[in-house]
């Protein structure tokens, strides 16, 4: 079976929820059944883990970090994004693994190919077939982030070294990644989305 699992990445401030939420909207319109969540979140452990990850008051270590991430992904997985694939639901998301790969393992140099396995772990293949990365330069997203949380307050050095990554994630798979100028307009930048849904599923 097709599985339909598209996430929405990009650096902070990059307009991915926006569009995401949109994207939903429409595919709901023609008739898909669509279940939405955001990372980390989206199930009662995971909202706990967000708390952890982006309120101010703490400090977990680099793994403790990737981990934590990684620990939300996999309840998510479980107990959402599996079960809505298995009953032939689309599955729109607010970031995924991707954002753990360009954040803690190249912004934190924890390394890609490491944290990437901790994550595939806890996924049990479950995996998105599309990525849309929204593409902006980090100035520009971080000047638009309205809620700053723990890590996007970290500043520009480590946005842009998320951006390179992502970049360099897109590059090497071609085939699962839609790479959108964010800058075109939330009109466009969802037109175009839903154009490249539209050729690949
Ligand atoms: P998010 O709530 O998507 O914030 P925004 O909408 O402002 O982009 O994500 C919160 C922060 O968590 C953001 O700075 C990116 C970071 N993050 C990681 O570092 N690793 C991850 O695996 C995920 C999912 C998010």
């Amino acid at each position: 079976m097709m599985s339909r699992y598209v996430a929405f990445e990009g650096v902070d401030g990059a307009g991915k929820s926006t569009i995401a939420r949109l994207v939903t909207d429409r595919l709901m319109e023609i008739g898909h059944h669509v279940v939405h969540v955001r990372e980390p979140g989206g199930t009662r452990t995971g909202e706990a883990v967000r708390e952890i990850l982006l309120g101010t008051e703490s400090q977990p270590g680099l793994w403790a970090e990737a981990l934590l991430f990684a620990a939300a992904r996999s309840q998510l997985a479980a107990e959402i994004i599996g079960p809505a694939l298995e009953a032939d639901k689309t599955v729109v998301s607010d970031r995924c693994v991707y954002s753990s790969l360009a954040y803690q393992g190249a912004g934190r140099g924890l390394g890609i190919d490491d944290v990437r396995k901790v994550n595939e772990a806890g996924l049990l293949g479950v995996w998105p077939d599309t990525v849309v990365l929204l593409r902006v330069a980090p100035q520009r997203g971080l000047a638009r982030e309205d809620a700053a949380d723990r890590i996007s307050i970290e500043g520009l050095e480590l946005q842009e070294s998320v951006a390179a990554a992502y970049d360099q994630l897109a590059a090497a798979e071609p085939e699962r990644f839609v790479v959108v100028e964010a800058d075109l307009g939330v009109d466009e930048v969802v037109r175009l989305s839903l154009k490249a849904l539209g050729e690949r599923w």
